[in-house]
């Protein structure tokens, strides 16, 4: 079973609640599949562009215009696109490590995003058939830290609704949360405590992939 751990933190892991859940998760995952095939694609080591007009060109033209063949100069823009959409597409699991930031994820995994959702990588799109998933993606894992906390449906929470939105459109709907939020330690004296919980949830959703997935 692959697994694609894909971070968008900056920060050492020493100051970091998402990147402490990740460590937990993975060990967890690993302790119980040591056979688990892991890649790890840290955003701020291996940075995406942002995609240019030669991308769009190069991925959507093709889609939209009858006997469009990409030039050079366009595929040149959608190598980064196609390195990554090859790991996107090998794996069965999708794990996110990020903060909130501003209600919503780092524009760095946005700009990931932007770079695999392009049509050729993680989908094809059809005239009759619409978007046709090439990757093979079951479940997906989210390991998230905020300053503050906030209730399922608060709508200052852009974060999830993104994230949901976006991967359901390209056919992933199965997404699991540990969130260490309240970790602004000006405004709840128990940021220890909620990040200690999160952890074990963290754990427990390790289990869950390993159960669900890997037994079969
Ligand atoms: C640029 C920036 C923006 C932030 N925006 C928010 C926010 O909108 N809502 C929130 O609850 N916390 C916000 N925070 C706080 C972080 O979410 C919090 O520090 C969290 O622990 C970050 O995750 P990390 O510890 O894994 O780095 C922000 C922090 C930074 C640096």
């Amino acid at each position: 079973m692959n697994i694609l751990h894909v971070c968008a933190n900056p920060k050492p892991i020493s100051e970091s609640a998402s990147k402490q859940l990740a460590a937990a998760f993975f060990a967890k995952l690993v302790e119980l599949n040591p056979d688990a095939e892991i890649t790890n694609v840290d955003l701020y080591q291996d940075p995406p562009p942002f995609l240019s007009y030669d991308a769009i060109r190069g991925s959507w033209f093709p889609v939209y215009i009858d006997g469009y063949t990409a030039t050079k100069e366009e595929l040149t823009h959608l190598e980064y696109a196609d390195l990554q959409s090859v790991v996107f597409n090998g794996a069965d699991v999708l794990v996110l490590t990020l903060p909130m930031w501003n209600f919503s994820v780092p524009a760095i995994l946005k700009a990931w995003i932007d770079q695999v959702f392009t049509p050729g990588r993680a989908f094809e799109v059809l005239k009759d058939k619409g978007i046709l998933p090439k990757h093979k993606i079951q479940k997906m894992v989210l390991l998230v830290a905020s300053g503050g906390a906030y209730k399922e449906g608060d709508e200052r929470d852009s974060l999830t609704t993104q994230i949901e939105s976006l991967f359901a459109w390209i056919g992933i709907r199965d997404i699991s949360i540990a969130w260490a939020d309240g970790q602004d330690v000006f405004l709840f004296d128990d940021s220890e405590q909620r990040k200690l919980f999160a952890r074990e949830a963290a754990e427990e959703l390790a289990e869950e992939v390993s159960s669900g997935i890997f037994a079969s």
